[in-house]
């Protein structure tokens, strides 16, 4: 029930309770209560600002999608102009740098900050008394553009500053990125929907901050790190290193790299280290940035007119190179898309040797008019997979053919399809063996039925000996089918088939996605097992039905149903179902085997998320702490595990890894 007898108190502590886990969160990757406790504090917090309105607040949490779409963006001055850095592309420019500053400077004094370079969108967000005020674009520098409604649906930036003794104005610069692990699915989901794919996740988080609908902009996986401020009226800070850590007490996120540095030496060396990591980080990188650590000393240092004396940018070797490009292959994914690839002459690229690049499809290799024989740039998009960037046309021999998309499957023959609705073209014979092999290999992966040892090779092989035609044929196969295998022994053949046996037990969201549906991702799986419980209602149900549920577009019910209605596929279910699939949501009864104790995380787990190991520790009435005491009875610590292993070993606490974790809830 909710209390009235002091609403606007009762409205400031929601908000600040709420704001503290919203940082814990989003900030410190170190949450202390679940997803759906902080979901039901922020519904408590609506239900108290709908009945008394007057003393609801601009930086509620409520207010993150709260702004209506707009027409067009107002432009905004910035108080102070928004500067760029001067680059250097070697270590020499980068000791003439060095050079400069020790000449004018106490040399004794002289120590660095190096940061990462982030890639992303320059973004200005000024506060006033602690309240997010208004979120400006760099523009030309001296204007930009109004994006307030667009940064507030970023739920790692502030609403409201933490902490009591917040300056009057404080403006904080960063930059706006993209997770760019997230990249490739929004990547996906737009090619689903027809549209464009984005060439890198910086274009994506630009197109982002450009949507005139903050609800769109809200489903974009949008992040911020700030590195410097504009107007702001904070005590005197002396040095760059405790002006992040003073941001970091506001609730704002900085780098989660920065070293202080005294030596040129050990500058370069940390250059090195920062590229290293630099794929650990969830935005990309474009180089690093030096700057003198010691503010006071900026001031002597100065600035031209576009960039400060002060610091300087130094940029990794450019991640392209140039080669020819030999043929172009066609690839057979599990749902029948055919992806063409490029087949490169083997070139090194950022310390590996590319053969192939991905072309996306064919309407963008004929956008960038790609010919077969044509020498390419590559590029590694998302430090990643390398992408073929562009023709270099001076180079181009002549006779060099259009590229021309085949009429027939390259796997089996079959004439392809191409539907106008989508970009993807496919091929829809369902016995197609590399479509077979997709999607039979997709069916086993970790993140569907977890079968360790159903890798491609090992499927492959096994459609080639007519073994396996279709995924309910892996429930029948017996050891001697596999001992006979390349590869195999007994002893594997027994792991594989226990794995197989233990996959029985994959919960219904997961062996829905396993099924391969076109266009049905992992989360829209989840969430259509968790609406409809049982495989049967889903055969019963209609397209405006499934398109109410979250998640679920008009490409993914259609899909949805074309699939349960075709009998070869109803049959695929049938059969699972008869090996002992689950094929409806599972209540795990509650229980309280884990009363009492608690636990503590670090690092980072191999499958599990915090928030998935929290709800099992929960579920069984343990608790979870974010530090670790006498009190404690369990350190859950997967890789990159920070300084509370050393801590929990001292006091003799149980150290558990995810699988052990795994074993003790299981019991
Ligand atoms: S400091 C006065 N630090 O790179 C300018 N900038 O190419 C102070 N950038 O304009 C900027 N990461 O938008 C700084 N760690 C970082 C940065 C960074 C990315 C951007 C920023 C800047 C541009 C220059």
């Amino acid at each position: 029930m909710i209390n009235d007898s002091d609403p606007k108190k009762l409205i400031k502590s929601l908000c600040d309770e709420i704001n503290r886990h919203n940082k814990l969160y989003y900030v410190d990757a170190k949450p202390q209560i679940s997803d759906k406790d902080f979901d039901n504090l922020l519904t408590k917090l609506e239900a108290l600002e709908n009945k008394f309105p007057q003393f609801k607040s601009e930086s509620s949490p409520t207010q993150r999608v709260g702004g209506k779409p707009l027409d067009v963006f107002n432009s905004i001055k910035h108080s102070i102009p928004m500067q760029s850095l001067s680059n250097t592309y070697n270590k020499e420019e980068l000791f003439k740098f060095d050079e400069r500053i020790r000449k004018l400077i106490d040399e004794s004094e002289c120590e660095y900050i190096i940061e990462p370079k982030i890639d992303g969108v320059a973004i200005s967000i000024r506060y006033e008394n602690g309240n997010l005020k208004y979120a400006v674009t760099r523009g030309d520098g001296i204007t930009g553009d109004d994006v307030t409604e667009n940064i507030k649906t970023i739920k790692s930036i502030p609403l409201k500053l933490l902490g009591d003794n917040v300056p009057s104005i404080l403006e904080i610069r960063g930059e706006i990125f993209l997770n760019k692990n997230k990249f490739e699915d929004l990547n996906k989901n737009r090619i689903k929907e027809g549209k464009e794919p984005f060439a890198n996740p910086r274009n994506a988080c630009a197109g982002s901050l450009k949507l005139l609908d903050p609800k769109e902009v809200s489903k974009r996986p949008l992040d911020a790190i700030f590195y410097n401020l504009g107007e702001h009226t904070l005590d005197k800070i002396d040095t760059h290193f405790n002006l992040l850590e003073k941001l970091k007490k506001y609730g704002i996120k900085v780098s989660p790299f920065y070293e202080k540095i005294k030596k040129f030496d050990l500058l370069l060396k940390n250059l090195d280290k920062l590229q290293n990591l630099s794929n650990q980080f969830p935005f990309e990188i474009d180089g690093a940035v030096v700057k003198v650590n010691k503010l006071s000393f900026h001031s002597i240092l100065g600035k031209t007119s576009k960039s400060p004396r002060w610091a300087v940018a130094y940029k990794y070797e450019s991640e392209q190179a140039i080669t020819r490009l030999n043929a172009i292959s066609i690839q057979v994914g599990r749902t029948g898309v055919l992806t063409p690839v490029a087949e490169l002459e083997s070139v090194q690229l950022a310390g590996t040797l590319v053969k192939r690049a991905t072309l996306h499809n064919y309407d963008e290799i004929i956008r960038k008019d790609i010919r077969v024989g044509d020498y390419v740039i590559i590029e590694k998009a998302g430090e990643i997979i390398p992408i073929v960037l562009k023709v270099i046309l001076e180079k181009r021999k002549q006779n060099l053919k259009k590229f021309e998309f085949p009429k027939f499957c390259p796997s089996c023959s079959t004439p392809i399809h191409k539907n106008n609705e989508e970009v993807a073209i496919r091929c829809n014979n369902n016995r197609c063996p590399s479509k077979l092999k997709n999607w039979i290999t997709h069916f086993a992966s970790r993140k569907a039925m977890d079968i360790t040892g159903l890798g491609e090779s090992v499927v492959e092989q096994l459609i080639k000996n007519k073994l396996i035609q279709s995924p309910p044929d892996i429930y029948e196969l017996k050891l001697s089918d596999l001992i006979n295998l390349e590869r195999f022994g007994e002893k594997s053949a027994q792991n594989l088939i226990n794995n197989i046996n233990d996959s029985k037990k994959i919960s219904f969201g997961r062996v829905l996605y396993a099924l391969g549906i076109p266009h049905v991702g992992k989360t829209a799986s989840e969430t259509i097992a968790n609406y409809y419980q049982n495989i049967n209602n889903i055969f019963l149900t209609t397209i405006e039905e499934l398109e109410e549920i979250d998640d679920v577009g008009p490409i993914v019910a259609k899909s949805i149903e074309a699939y349960f209605s075709n009998p070869e596929y109803q049959l695929v279910i049938q059969r699972l179902k008869n090996y002992g699939i689950k094929f409806e949501i599972e209540y795990v009864q509650s229980d309280e085997t884990l009363k009492g104790q608690t636990f503590v995380f670090t690092g980072t787990l191999p499958n599990l998320s915090r928030n998935e190991a929290s709800e099992k520790i929960e579920l069984r009435g343990g608790k979870i702490s974010s530090n670790i005491s006498k009190k404690t009875n369990y350190l859950i610590a997967g890789e990159a595990a920070g300084s509370k292993l050393d801590k929990a070993r001292d006091l003799g606490i149980k150290v558990l890894n995810e699988s052990e974790f795994m074993k003790l809830i299981n019991n």
